[in-house]
């Protein structure tokens, strides 16, 4: 990337020599790459590089931008490198501690708001929820922003992805409804070290397959956190939740979850043999089954 005088660009021209770099060397969405990069570096929008597409670039804002062009090319993921990730229209602080909030996770959020309504849940004056896995605090943070009533429980192994998550609820001014606690939600006494009765739960838990992992790409496996995506077994987990929920959901309370794309099928079979009913599987815009909410219909033994 280097024009005629190598020092100085103007904003539109390094820009297009930007996206044109990316293009050769076969990253998709050139443009938009190059976009965000440059906006970050000069603190602006992305408007604002066509707004002000004569202002000059140089030196460190410059070595700057280099720089994460090149970070860019070995595969880490624009939203590490800027540091911020959208979710449910919310901006989240994001770095290699968390997983990136994908938009199917706000399915869950979505369905889980929409059961709460229909159920009454959301009108309850102190509705409790529990978050289990909460990672950068997405679903945590965007409940209690829904919710201005609710108290929520957020549950990480994660110490690194608590802090993360702290720093969120911070941000969004609702720290003071949403405690956070380190706990292994596979540890057969989950249930009562996070203790309380919840209304409802929620988890995007790690659901993909040690036996897949090769199969992802470069940008997830080499900077995304393992443990916020693998597991053993597939169903590990959804046993562990349903289980523990049964335990620590009120009756009636609601369960629910995001799944692997392929099936809900034998996930839900796990799940009702916890007690749980009125089961509902939604998909998401691809047609995958992607999430799973049921009601608690027989409690598990406290
Ligand atoms: C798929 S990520 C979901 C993060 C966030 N809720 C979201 O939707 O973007 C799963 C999260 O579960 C956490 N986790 C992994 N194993 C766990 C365990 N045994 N107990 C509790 N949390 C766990 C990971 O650290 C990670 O933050």
């Amino acid at each position: 990337m280097n024009n005629n005088n190598g020092q100085r660009w103007l904003t539109l021209d390094l820009l297009k020599a930007a996206e044109g770099h990316f293009r050769e060397k076969g990253l998709e969405a050139s443009r938009l790459n190059a976009e965000i990069l440059l906006a970050h570096v000069l603190h602006s929008t992305r408007m604002d590089l066509y707004l002000k597409h004569d202002r000059p670039v140089y030196g460190e804002e410059l070595e700057q931008f280099r720089s994460l062009c090149r970070e860019r090319l070995k595969g880490k993921p624009l939203q590490y490198i800027t540091g911020e990730q959208f979710f449910y229209g919310h901006s989240f602080l994001v770095d290699e501690r968390v997983l990136i909030p994908r938009p199917e996770t706000e399915l869950v959020l979505e369905h889980a708001l929409d059961r709460m309504a229909v159920g009454g849940l959301a009108k309850r004056k102190k509705a409790a929820i529990l978050d289990i896995g909460t990672g950068s605090g997405c679903l945590a943070v965007v409940l209690a922003l829904k919710m201005p009533n609710a108290k929520i429980t957020a549950v990480d192994l994660s110490g690194g992805a608590l802090e993360v998550a702290e720093r969120n609820a911070h941000r969004h001014g609702v720290s003071e409804r949403i405690s956070f606690r380190q706990a292994d939600a596979l540890n057969n006494g989950f249930a009562n070290e996070v203790g309380g009765e919840y209304d409802v739960i929620v988890s995007n838990p790690p659901y993909i397959p040690e036996t897949e992992w090769s199969e992802l790409e470069t940008e997830v496996k080499e900077y995304e956190p393992k443990m916020a995506l693998t597991v053993p077994d597939r169903f590990v987990f959804y046993r562990a939740i349903s289980e523990r929920a049964s335990l620590l959901l009120k009756p009636e309370g609601l369960l629910c979850f995001e799944l692997h794309a392929d099936g809900a099928r034998n996930v839900l079979e796990v799940v009702t043999g916890q007690g749980f009913g009125e089961m509902e599987v939604h998909r998401d815009y691809a047609g995958w089954d992607r999430v799973l909410s049921g009601i608690l219909i027989r409690s598990g033994v406290h």
